[in-house]
């Protein structure tokens, strides 16, 4: 069979395939990265057609580009299920007051923090916010995230979460990074709303999210072939997300806003236990969250919910780190109740500025104490569940987006050991090069 590129002798080739069944890999499963050593792949436009050896692909397939991974090692585009990446400006000087002592809780109760960043987002036009965040997903392509997901949630108002919305939209069409677009109008009570949370929660349930949950998008799928091109429409808002913590939203408060956006029709996310656990995993668990994520304080009752159901646990590692902690997810205990984990960057001005998956996995594997080839599949086939997209992007399988990356790197487990520098040799995005290392 002829098919359009083969990547063939890679040193290590790593599937990180669903598990019998399908679905995430969970508990013990996450160990097994599907590691075929001398490995190759096909693909036919934007999908993998075949996976094996070198020897077996070459024997059956002929191709119009041959790529030698020869000293590479092959992994699927790192999948970031997590991230503020839209916003306008910076916070270096809370980072001096940080430094100096004050929490961001202080920091984020004294009027910073999120709402800063809300200022400077709503004063920036779309034109802006668009080209400064098209810098940091140029970072994070180079760093191999070929999909992420993209919160709002520094508009709370109507108009600039919109704004926010339509920003990520842009970016999904323009930049080679696929966007999966979450409502975070509740990431804290905007400055009109200081010492009203529950007037605040009443807007967003009675004004915010029913225009939000019927927002859609007109595409034009394969007209860049020259064709005539077909017109879909997509949901501006996949999930809905919200800040379940102490002075920011209650329980009560966080199920108000997520069941009202089920009602509408969107999946559930939920920030939880980042500092103080207030009963966010049995929700995010009753509720039917697609994922629950932070999960730094939860208790142990909490977490045997979480490893029983099917939604997926999201470790943040660089935020913590990022605040100077010392409490990371009790990773280790979820993946021994069998639970399924991902990790995400988070990436945002407040806690955790990083671009990169890979720094990411380095902190796992020291402070969840993941090995390698578990930060690996969290960083890829689960963070793909973790947005809903486990049948679409995260291993490489057959039938599945060629969303692949060449590590310049002699073992697999080069990802966790070595930090700070990027092993990202090239990086392929729906069977495309779209980056390469110069
Ligand atoms: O996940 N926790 C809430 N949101 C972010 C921080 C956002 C910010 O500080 O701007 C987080 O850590
Ligand atoms: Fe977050």
């Amino acid at each position: 069979m002829h098919v359009s590129r083969i990547i063939y002798h890679a040193r290590q080739l790593l599937t990180v395939a669903a598990p019998p069944g399908g679905g995430p890999r969970r508990g013990v499963q996450m160990a097994d990265s599907g590691l075929i050593e001398d490995g190759a792949l096909a693909i036919k436009g934007e999908v993998i057609v075949a996976v094996g050896t070198s020897a077996q692909i070459m024997a059956a397939y002929t191709a119009d580009d041959m790529l030698d991974a020869s000293d590479c090692i092959v992994l699927p585009g790192f999948v970031d299920p997590h991230t503020h990446v839209v916003w306008a400006g910076d916070r270096a000087a809370e980072f001096d007051l940080r430094i100096a002592g004050a929490s961001y809780m202080q920091i984020m109760q004294a009027g910073g923090g999120i709402v800063s960043t809300v200022k400077a987002t709503r004063a920036a036009s779309i034109e802006e916010l668009v080209a400064q965040t098209a810098r940091r997903l140029d970072r994070m392509l180079a760093h191999g995230t070929t999909t992420a997901e993209a919160k709002t949630g520094y508009g709370l108002n109507l108009d600039d979460e919109i704004k926010m919305l339509d920003a990520i939209r842009i970016l999904d069409e323009d930049h080679a990074i696929d966007l999966v677009p979450t409502f975070l109008g509740a990431h804290a009570v905007p400055p009109e709303f200081s010492g009203r949370t529950d007037a605040y929660v009443d807007f967003l349930v009675a004004e915010v999210i029913p225009v939000v949950a019927d927002l859609q998008y007109q595409v034009v799928l394969n007209a860049a072939d020259g064709g005539p091109g077909y017109t879909t429409y997509v949901p501006a808002a996949r999930f809905c997300d919200v800040f379940c913590e102490h002075g920011v939203f209650d329980l009560a408060q966080s199920e108000r806003i997520l069941t009202a956006a089920a009602e509408a029709g969107m999946a559930l996310k939920l920030h939880v236990d980042e500092f103080a656990p207030l009963g966010g995993t049995p929700l995010a668990v009753r509720l039917g969250a697609t994922s629950v994520d932070h999960l730094v304080s939860t208790p142990p009752d909490h977490l045997a919910l979480l490893a029983q159901s099917n939604t997926i646990g999201v470790a943040l590692p660089g935020t913590p780190f990022g605040l100077g902690h010392h409490e990371f997810t009790p990773a280790r205990r979820l993946l021994d109740l069998g639970g399924a984990l991902a990790l995400a960057t988070d990436l945002n001005p407040g806690t955790c500025w990083c671009e990169s998956m890979q720094f990411i996995i380095a902190l796992a594997c020291r402070f969840l104490r993941l090995t390698p080839a578990e930060a690996i599949c969290a960083a890829t086939l689960n963070a793909a569940h973790a947005i809903g997209l486990g049948a679409v992007v995260g291993s490489l399988e057959v039938g599945k987006q060629a969303d692949i990356l060449l590590l310049d790197a002699p073992d697999y487990r080069h990802l966790g050991y070595r930090f700070g520098t990027n092993l990202v040799q090239q990086v392929i995005k729906k069977g495309q090069v779209v980056w390469r290392e110069e």
